[in-house]
C-alpha cells in the first residue's frame, strides 16, 4: 500500500501540508487553525540545543528534516516513496516548487511553495529507504524523528527493534502516531494488542525512558472543501 505515496495527488497534498501558507490550506477562520504546521510542531518536541546528527524516518517531502537542520549539523531524511524524496530534494536544493492543489473533481489550481525562511538545506540529505530495513551503515544519531509512520508499516516492530541502535545513548527519539491501524497497511497480527501507547512502552521500555506524551492535531487538505483532521499521539523518549 505504500505505493499510494508515489502518486501526483499525494505529492501535491503533502507539499501543501508541509510548506503551504495557512490561507492556502485553510481559507476559513472557523477552521481548525491549531492543526496547521504539524511537521514543525513535532520537531519542537526535541530538547533545545545544537547536535551533530539527526534522522527523520518517513520524512515524506521533507519539512521536518529541514526544521531539524536548524539545530543539527547533519540531517538524513529517509522515505520509501521515490516521488516524495525527489520533491524533498527539490525543496532542499532549489528552494521552491509548483504544487498541484485539487479544488474539486478534475479542477486543480497551482500554488508555489517555498523552503522555510532561515533554512538553506546545507547538511541535509534525502534518500529512499525502508524503515523496516534501514541500511546498516546509517550510523547513530542524537535525534531520531518519525512522524505518522508507524501505522503505515507492514511490520512496525522491525522498525522499533532497530531504534536502540540508531539513537546514541542520551539521545532523543520523537515518535508521532495517529494510531490509525488499517489492514490495508498492516496485517492485524502486527497491530498493537490494546492501546498503542502501552504497546510502545512495552516495546521500547528497556532501551528508552519515556519523557513526555502529548496530543498534536494535524490537517491535510484533500479538496477545497474536504480535510482530514486527525490527532497524533506524540511521545518523546531518551535513550538510556
Ligand atoms: C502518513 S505519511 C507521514 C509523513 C511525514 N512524516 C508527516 O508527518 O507528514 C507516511 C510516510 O511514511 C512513508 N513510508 C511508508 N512506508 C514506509 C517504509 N516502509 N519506510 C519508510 N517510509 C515509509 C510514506 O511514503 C509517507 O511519506
Amino acid at each position: 500500500m505504500s505505493e499510494v505515496y508515489e502518486s501526483e495527488r499525494y505529492v501535491g497534498e503533502y507539499l501543501l501540508f508541509h510548506y503551504g501558507k495557512a490561507k492556502e490550506i485553510l481559507p476559513w477562520e472557523m477552521g481548525p487553525v491549531g492543526a496547521l504546521d504539524f511537521p514543525v510542531r513535532t520537531v519542537g518536541y526535541f530538547s533545545e540545543g545544537r547536535v551533530e546528527r539527526s534522522l527523520d524516518v518517513g520524512c515524506a517531502v521533507g519539512r521536518s528534516s529541514l526544521e531539524l537542520s536548524r539545530e543539527s549539523d547533519e540531517v538524513v531524511g529517509v522515505d520509501f516513496s521515490r516521488a516524495f524524496i525527489d520533491a524533498a530534494e527539490e525543496m532542499r536544493g532549489g528552494g521552491q516548487m509548483m504544487c498541484r492543489r485539487l479544488e474539486e473533481a478534475s479542477d486543480y489550481s497551482a500554488v508555489e511553495v517555498s523552503r522555510p525562511e532561515g533554512v538553506d538545506g546545507v547538511g541535509v540529505s534525502f534518500e529512499v529507504g525502508d524503515a523496516m530495513n534501514l541500511r546498516e551503515d546509517l550510523g547513530s544519531f542524537d535525534r531520531v524523528h518519525a512522524a505518522n509512520l508507524l501505522c503505515r508499516l507492514p511490520e512496525p516492530r522491525r522498525f522499533l527493534e532497530r531504534l536502540p541502535g540508531l539513537v546514541k545513548r542520551g539521545g532523543e527519539l520523537v515518535l508521532a502516531t495517529p494510531c490509525t491501524w488499517l489492514e490495508e497497511f498492516t496485517v492485524k497480527e502486527n497491530w498493537p494488542q490494546g492501546r498503542t501507547r502501552d504497546w510502545l512502552e512495552q516495546e521500547l521500555g528497556g532501551d528508552f525512558a519515556l519523557i513526555e506524551a502529548a496530543d498534536e492535531p494535524f490537517l491535510i487538505r484533500e479538496t477545497a472543501r474536504k480535510f482530514q483532521w486527525t490527532v497524533s499521539l506524540v511521545t518523546r523518549w531518551r535513550r538510556v
